[in-house]
């Protein structure tokens, strides 16, 4: 079970207190990397010896919260805590109603499929950065090596980066999920029907599909001045109406960067290579990149045997 897994399981039987426990050792961690009670105590405003030791170990076995125990005892979030306080607030804020199935369980992030009070469907992802899972560091000094809670600052960050790239992008009409809110580690955007591009062995017009992506990245560039620059075949959705959309943005930079011109190259050679790999369509790198950089034309499409 993935993090969220156990988030979206357990949220709903979470009561008042259990969510304002969170928050404190939120809180509290971006001083210290583990809190001890009498910190959660003092400022959840929860009885030290009974509500705040009934509430701790309850956390605990939900899977909420990690205690450690040594010469000092202290608590901290874990992934699936700091997911419940996401969540919360998503349906606090009346974008989140229910979660649907798992759409991909990946090192980097968890996507799900899910619906608002609307009844209309969303994908939600929970960002995971900065931390090996609780799973694979059971023990202790592989967490006294992390730095202070850096990875629920990091998370954040990614979240924050990738809704403000589609933010940029999104009102130019280039092709990527709607953004519609975000919320600590967690993005909330429309929901998209079809699977990555790699995923399929063989599309009937690779032509078309190589087209419309050199279009999307041409116009993020010149209209919105945003480059992927994590652009592959993996990042792409391909619906089955064979529409395209261009996905994951939180390595974005802007045209200003200094890096800008390397790495939106180095979107194009991925795109360019696979499609002469896989598909057996060529496009000269330099053709493409003076295409999207509004320079040029692309002459060729050839097909190499
Ligand atoms: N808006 C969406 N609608 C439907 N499915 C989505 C959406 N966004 C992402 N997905 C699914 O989730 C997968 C992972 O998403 P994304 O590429 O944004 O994250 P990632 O950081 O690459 O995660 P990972 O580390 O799992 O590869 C996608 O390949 C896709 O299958
Ligand atoms: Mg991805």
């Amino acid at each position: 079970m993935s993090s969220a897994d156990v988030a979206v399981k357990v949220f709903r039987n979470l009561k008042n207190e259990d969510l304002r426990v969170l928050q404190v050792i939120e809180t509290a961690m971006s001083q210290h990397e583990f809190v001890s009670k009498e910190q959660i105590a003092r400022f959840s405003k929860l009885d030290l010896a009974r509500d705040t030791h009934f509430r701790l170990s309850r956390l605990s076995k939900l899977g909420l919260i990690y205690r450690i125990t040594g010469a000092y005892v202290g608590y901290t979030l874990n992934y699936s805590g700091y997911d419940c306080l996401a969540i919360n607030a998503l349906v606090k804020a009346g974008v989140l109603e229910a979660f649907g199935k798992s759409l991909g369980v990946g090192k980097e992030a968890d996507v799900f499929d899910a619906l608002n009070p609307k009844g209309e469907r969303t994908a939600i992802k929970f960002h995971r950065l900065g931390r090996i899972s609780f799973r694979q560091t059971r023990r202790k000094r592989d967490y006294t090596t992390q730095r202070s809670a850096s990875w629920l600052y990091q998370s954040r960050l990614a979240a924050e980066k990738e809704f403000q790239a589609l933010k940029l992008v999104y009102p130019h009409k280039v092709a990527v999920p709607e953004p519609i809110s975000q919320n600590r580690h967690v993005i909330v955007m429309g929901m998209i029907d079809g699977a990555e591009l790699a995923e399929y062995k063989e599309i009937s017009k690779p032509e078309k599909v190589l087209k419309q992506i050199l279009r999307n990245v041409k116009k993020a560039y010149l209209k919105a001045g945003v480059v992927h620059a994590d652009l592959s075949e993996y990042n792409i959705i391909l619906k089955p109406d064979m529409h395209i959309l261009i996905i994951d943005w939180p390595q974005y930079v802007t045209r200003e960067h200094p890096n800008a011109q390397e790495l939106l190259t180095r979107d194009l050679k991925n795109i360019t290579r696979f499609f002469e790999r896989k598909h057996m369509l060529k496009v000269e790198l330099k053709e493409a990149l003076s295409y999207v950089t509004g320079e040029g034309r692309i002459t060729t499409w050839s097909h190499p045997t």
